[in-house]
């Protein structure tokens, strides 16, 4: 079984998703270790429910190539071959994506290239488009622009406020991303420039 490392800085609800996709067998990896950024990140405490070594280091006052070298360093340390973002509220420095070269991914609230950074889904609808969504991309060095490996598409509502369509993109988010990391971990990957394809199991 390959070894996932998942990095987290809040609630951690795609982290749960991707423990319970493990515990019915659907991930195609074991988390190994669950990395915080935030000591008081709920998140680590679904880690610890579910028996998953946790690891906390605070970026506050570290340069972040400091503070990567050492997250790389704890990554590695646990046999990680695959880090999952979920929430994590870190920009990667060319050191951390170096460690791990083509083996990040990240979940976004949005249909990316559309609304990349903080605060998606309030920028969908400030926007006004009609359908926004979530993806799960490789992670490169720059900000919420690396190939896209799923996407799933939501259709905002009139009624939306950006908690409601918050909630419907997160379970969208919650449905593809173990997914994701299967296909990755099982070799089904395979990328020409920009263009993933991922065969089907
Ligand atoms: C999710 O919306 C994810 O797409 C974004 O940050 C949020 C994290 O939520 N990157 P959670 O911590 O997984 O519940």
């Amino acid at each position: 079984m390959k070894t996932i490392g998942v990095l987290i800085s809040g609630r951690g609800s795609n982290l749960q998703a991707l423990i319970d996709a493990q515990a019915r067998g659907e991930l195609g990896g074991t988390i190994g270790i669950v990395f915080s950024n935030v000591e008081s990140a709920p998140g680590l405490e679904r880690a610890r429910r579910a028996g998953i070594p946790v690891a906390f280091r605070d970026h506050r006052g570290r340069s972040r190539e400091a503070f990567d070298a050492e997250g790389v360093a704890i990554l590695q340390g646990h046999g990680v071959e695959l880090v999952c973002l979920a929430g994590y509220l870190r920009l990667l420095s060319p050191v951390f994506v170096r460690g791990f070269p083509g083996r990040i991914l990240n979940i976004h609230p949005s249909l990316l290239p559309a609304f990349p950074g903080l605060h998606a889904q309030r920028q969908a609808l400030e926007h006004g488009v009609k359908v926004s969504g979530a993806t799960v991309h490789l992670v490169d060095d720059h900000l919420d622009a690396g190939p896209i490996v799923a996407q799933e598409a939501v259709r905002v509502l009139a009624t939306d406020d950006e908690e409601s369509l918050s909630a419907r993109i997160l379970e969208a988010e919650h449905r593809i991303y173990p997914p994701a990391v299967r296909a990755m971990l099982e070799g089904r990957l395979s990328q020409a420039a920009r263009r993933v394809v991922v065969e089907e199991a």
